[in-house]
C-alpha cells in the first residue's frame, strides 16, 4: 500500500490551520502576506500551510513560486478511494495537486463530524497510497485529563488509528498532540504538561515500531500556540514544533512562530 519514495525523518515545522476561514480574496492576501514575510525572516523550520480545500490551488500556486519557504496541506480528506461520495475529495485528488501533507482526525472532524479512530485508519491508509503525509491529531477533553485519564485516551487514539501500519508506513506519519481544553480557547497546555504527553507518544511509538522509528517521528504541539508562547513549548526535547489554528491567520504571528526555534 506504501507509496512513499522517501522516509519522513524528524524535522522542525510550523503547521498552519487556517479551519473554515477566510474568503478567496481574504486568503490570497493571507498567502502573499505569510510568503513576504517568510523571505524576509527566513525560518530554521520546514512551514506548512494548510487553507480550506478550495484554496487549495491558489495556495500551491504560491508555494510552487517559493518553493523553499512553503509546503501545502489539506485539512481533511475522504476515507474512500473516489466515486459518488458527493462532497467529498479523495487523496487520490489532492496527490494530482501535489499535496505533501493532510491533517487527520482534528478534534473538531472528531466532535462534529463524529469521526472515528476506524474511519481515521482509512483516511491515513488513502493518504499513504498516495503518498501524502498524513498529520494525525491526537488529544484529551478537559474531563479526561481532571479525571487523570489523558495518557489512556490519546494512547487508545494512536493504537485504534495507527499500530495496524507496518513500520515503514508509520514512519511517513506525523503526530499533533492537541489538548481539547487548549484549542481556540487561550488555554495553553504548560511546557511541562506537553513535554510529558510528547514524550510518553515517543515512547508508545518506540514499544511498537522501535526507538528509531519513535526518534524519527515528528511530533507537533497544537492548543493556543502562538507567537508569545512558541518559543517555551519548542524548547522541549520531545516537542518538535506546532499546529497552530487563530495565530497561523495574521501572517506576522504565523511567521514570527515559526521562528521560534
Ligand atoms: P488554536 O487551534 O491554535 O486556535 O488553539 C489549534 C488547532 O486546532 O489546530
Amino acid at each position: 500500500m506504501l507509496n512513499h519514495k522517501h522516509k519522513k525523518m524528524r524535522k522542525n515545522i510550523v503547521a498552519g490551520n487556517w479551519k473554515m476561514n477566510a474568503t478567496f480574496q481574504e486568503a490570497e492576501e493571507l498567502i502573499a502576506d505569510i510568503v513576504e514575510s517568510l523571505e524576509k525572516n527566513t525560518p530554521g523550520c520546514e512551514v506548512i500551510v494548510c487553507p480550506p480545500a478550495v484554496y487549495l490551488e491558489l495556495a500551491s500556486d504560491y508555494a510552487n513560486d517559493y518553493e523553499n519557504v512553503l509546503s501545502i496541506g489539506a485539512q481533511n480528506v475522504s476515507e474512500y478511494e473516489k466515486g459518488a461520495y458527493t462532497g467529498e475529495i479523495a487523496a487520490s485528488m489532492l496527490a494530482s495537486m501535489s499535496m505533501e501533507y493532510c491533517i487527520v482526525g482534528h478534534s473538531e472532524r472528531r466532535k462534529y463530524f463524529g469521526e472515528t479512530n476506524q474511519q481515521l485508519a482509512l483516511k491515513v491508509e488513502r493518504l499513504l497510497e498516495n503518498a501524502i503525509h498524513p498529520i494525525f491529531c491526537c488529544g484529551e477533553q478537559l474531563e479526561e485529563r481532571e479525571a487523570g485519564n489523558h495518557f489512556k485516551v490519546v494512547e487508545t487514539q494512536i493504537k485504534e488509528a495507527l499500530f495496524h501500519f507496518s513500520n515503514d508506513e508509520f514512519s511517513n506519519l506525523l503526530i499533533a498532540y492537541e489538548p481539547v481544553w487548549a484549542i481556540g480557547t487561550g488555554k495553553t497546555a504548560t511546557t511541562d504538561q506537553a513535554q510529558e504527553m510528547h514524550a510518553y507518544i515517543r515512547t508508545l511509538i518506540a514499544e511498537k515500531f522501535g526507538k528509531e522509528t519513535a526518534e524519527d517521528t515528528t511530533i507537533l504541539y497544537g492548543g493556543s500556540c502562538n507567537a508569545a508562547n512558541a518559543k517555551e513549548l519548542f524548547a522541549n526535547k520531545d516537542v518538535d514544533g506546532g499546529l497552530i489554528g487563530g495565530a497561523s491567520l495574521k501572517a506576522n504571528d504565523f511567521v514570527a512562530i515559526a521562528n521560534s526555534f
